[in-house]
């Protein structure tokens, strides 16, 4: 029986097909500002390999994130993952969800053989960069990159040891 720790009630997990319409209306309310990111996250999760995490506490998604493996052509071991979202619910951030989803993507990647996993985040977005950098990522070199409705954007990556 449980003790009504909320950590038990927590779960982390593969995301399921039941999932899709949460993480397309979660991802358009959280990335309204940089673009149509419904539409964008719905066309993600219909491409070939793509896999997501969810964060669940009795049955109520509280957060996900989004895997995509850059497969050069006839490989299977990825060259790289792109880490295409992380959201956490606005009430429920700050308290190691993000950490946990990005772990759980972290295992997810290198179950796929990749060695690195890569990612975008806004310049302006000064929490997730610091999100990232604690849990390894580094800026990466890269061609500038602008989201659709104009702000530019970073990339980061983590090289697995
Ligand atoms: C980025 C994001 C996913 C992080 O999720 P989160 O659940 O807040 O992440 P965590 O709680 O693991 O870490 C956030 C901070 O809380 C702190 N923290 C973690 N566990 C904590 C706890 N138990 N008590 C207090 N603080 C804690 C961490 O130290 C971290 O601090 P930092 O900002 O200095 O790095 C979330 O902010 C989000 O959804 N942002 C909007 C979408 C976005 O920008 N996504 C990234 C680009 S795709």
């Amino acid at each position: 029986m449980g003790t009504g720790d909320p950590a038990e009630r927590l779960s982390i997990r593969r995301g399921e097909p039941r999932d899709r319409a949460w993480i397309v209306r979660s991802s358009h309310a959280t990335f309204a500002g940089f673009g149509d990111y419904g539409d964008i996250i719905d066309r993600w999760l219909s491409a070939r390999g793509v896999a997501s995490v969810v964060a669940e506490e009795q049955a109520r998604p509280l957060g996900f994130s989004i895997l995509y493996p850059h497969r050069r052509l006839g490989l299977l071991r990825p060259s790289f993952v792109e880490l295409v979202a992380i959201v956490v619910e606005p009430g429920r951030r700050d308290r190691g969800l993000g950490r946990s989803l990005l772990d759980r993507s972290e295992l997810v990647a290198r179950a796929w053989g990749a060695r690195e996993v890569r990612l975008h985040t806004a310049r302006e977005n000064d929490g997730a960069q610091r999100f990232f950098l604690r849990a390894g990522y580094r800026p990466r070199e890269a061609e500038p990159s602008f989201y659709p409705r104009g702000q530019a954007a970073i990339e980061m990556a983590r090289r697995f040891g």
